[in-house]
């Protein structure tokens, strides 16, 4: 049994797609053995309905430190599902080739310091490019630099809004994501 950690910083949208995949086999022989979350919010609440050890760790210069205070011994995976504090040198080093994120833009494009949520969005739709998407990488110690796992592309029309774009790049994302983790658990039935 694999076990995997899952760290989120907002609605968890993407964290329910996982506990979906995993209940329904798609992510077999693995299991979330515990969520953290570094501030507030409805992610916590999801791990909680499904039972699933969560925990806040306040965001802040300790958060790495106090994290790997709360891991288990065994880890097999860190999820990074909408997850906004940066994770420091110390503990990419410590956990390398374990951690993944995912982003919503076609990485390299429209990634590193500043690109996250709307802000991706809003500046692909500036761009006028004519298509996006999400990418799920390795997390290593330059932001959105790691070695590109899956990819997702949608379509970006002239109507679009960074709003509609946003919600069209969580579909794909929820396509990609238990994927990833499958192949990156390299799991079989
Ligand atoms: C996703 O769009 C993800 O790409 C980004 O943060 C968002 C998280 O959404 N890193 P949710 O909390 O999973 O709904």
């Amino acid at each position: 049994m694999k076990n995997i950690i899952v760290l989120v910083s907002g609605g968890g949208t993407n964290l329910q797609r996982i506990i979906d995949s995993i209940d329904h086999g798609e992510i077999p022989n693995a299991k979330i053995s515990l969520v953290v979350a570094d501030r507030e919010c409805y992610g916590l609440t999801r791990a909680e309905n499904h039972k699933i050890p969560n925990l806040l760790i306040k965001r802040g210069k300790d958060f790495c430190e106090n994290l790997e205070k709360h891991l288990p011994e065994k880890v097999d995976l860190i999820v990074l599902a909408g997850f906004l504090s940066i994770i420091t040198q110390d503990f990419v080093q410590k956990y390398e080739g374990k951690i993944i994120n995912i982003h919503p833009s076609l990485l390299p494009k429209f990634g590193g310091k500043g690109m996250w949520g709307m802000h991706v969005h809003h500046a692909v739709i500036e761009a006028k490019e004519t298509e996006s998407g999400a990418t799920v990488h390795y997390v290593t110690a330059g932001i959105d630099e790691g070695e590109i796992i899956l990819q997702g592309k949608v379509p970006v029309s002239e109507t679009d809004t960074p709003e509609s774009l946003a919600e069209k790049i969580h579909q794909v994302e929820y396509e990609i994501f238990p994927k990833a983790i499958k192949r990156v658990l390299q799991v079989s039935e």
